[in-house]
């Protein structure tokens, strides 16, 4: 048996703007989720037999990853999944890693360039920032250009991504899940449509460019001040480009008082937001009261490891 864990993720800045070529910023989160894969008698998760469609993940992990006779993969999530916090990732990592360790030892870039094939196979199309970040673990700025810091560089077709490890200073976060799920492809392509029809939405997204850049200058100096205000900043920009919820604004709305700022992350439409604040408590209470679910995360986490 073979027992790997990878850690989900927040995005501090930049989703939407990095399918358009622009900077990112995501930092790891110390919810995990475990894979242990071991011989079975047929292919199976958590010993039922494994199906493509409620397995999709963990299937493509074997196509991609795994040559021999039948194994069972069982899995512990401690990610809410359809939150925006890298679920689908995490196990994709997790399993890819704990294959490739019963094999022998994985190599960390090789895990991310298999994860990313997997995600980018199951979702049709994706950006290697969740799974690159739940492998390396720490911040993982993903970039067009080469910065200091190169981890790995990803190509699909026409499209590539620069891969770098980024320092993350001690920092306190709350998530505020809205226990709406909102799938990630129809909001790129509704931002999509927008950005093809308006000279707004093509300027707000070189702004949430130019947001990251500051953003990782920001989080080098544990500046919190100016990280809560481009974070609010880049939570505005998103809403023009329509990917806020009501809920969201809410919840977002409800942390400024105990917070340095706040935002969604990841697709929006639902899913979640963050709070950075040295007050995880009433932020928390503020989400509650708010109908969120709040979860205080330490950022900056462990990449893909082996456990045990
Ligand atoms: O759904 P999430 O949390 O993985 O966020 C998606 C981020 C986007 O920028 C909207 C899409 C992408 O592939 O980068």
């Amino acid at each position: 048996m073979t027992k790997c864990s990878a850690p989900g993720k927040m995005i501090l800045f930049g989703e939407h703007a990095v399918v358009y070529g622009k900077p990112a910023l995501a930092l790891a989160i110390d919810l995990r989720i475990t894979a242990e894969v071991g011989p079975a008698d047929q292919y199976s998760v958590n010993r039922h037999p494994m199906k493509k469609r409620h397995h999709a993940y963990i299937s493509a992990s074997l196509d991609e990853a795994w040559r021999g006779p039948p194994i069972n993969v069982d899995t512990v999530s401690r990610i809410p999944s359809g939150s925006g916090l890298g679920s689908s990732a995490a196990v994709t990592v997790s399993c890819v890693a704990a294959i490739m360790a019963s094999k022998g030892r994985f190599e960390p870039e090789a895990v991310a360039r298999k994860a990313f094939e997997v995600e980018n196979k199951v979702q049709g199309m994706a950006s290697p920032t969740d799974t690159s970040t739940s492998t390396h673990g720490h911040g993982v700025i993903v970039s067009p250009d080469r910065l200091d810091g190169l981890l790995w560089r990803i190509e699909k077709g026409e499209r590539s991504w620069n891969i770098h490890h980024c320092d993350v200073p001690k920092l306190g976060f709350v998530v505020g899940y809205t226990g709406i799920n909102a799938a990630t492809g129809p909001l790129v392509a509704k931002v999509n449509k927008l950005v093809n029809s308006s000279d707004d939405a093509r300027k707000a997204i070189d702004r949430i460019g130019e947001i990251v850049l500051e953003g990782v200058d920001a989080i080098r100096k544990n500046d919190k001040k100016r990280l809560g205000t481009l974070m609010l900043e880049n939570h505005s920009l998103l809403n023009q480009l329509g990917v806020g919820h009501p809920t969201l604004e809410k919840l977002v709305d409800s942390c400024r008082p105990h917070s340095y700022g706040a935002k969604l992350t990841g697709a929006g439409g639902g899913g979640s937001m963050i709070a950075l604040t040295d007050d995880p408590e009433s932020v928390s209470k503020a989400i509650r009261d708010s109908g969120g679910e709040p979860i205080v995360v330490e950022v900056g986490c462990e990449g893909v490891r082996m456990e045990e």
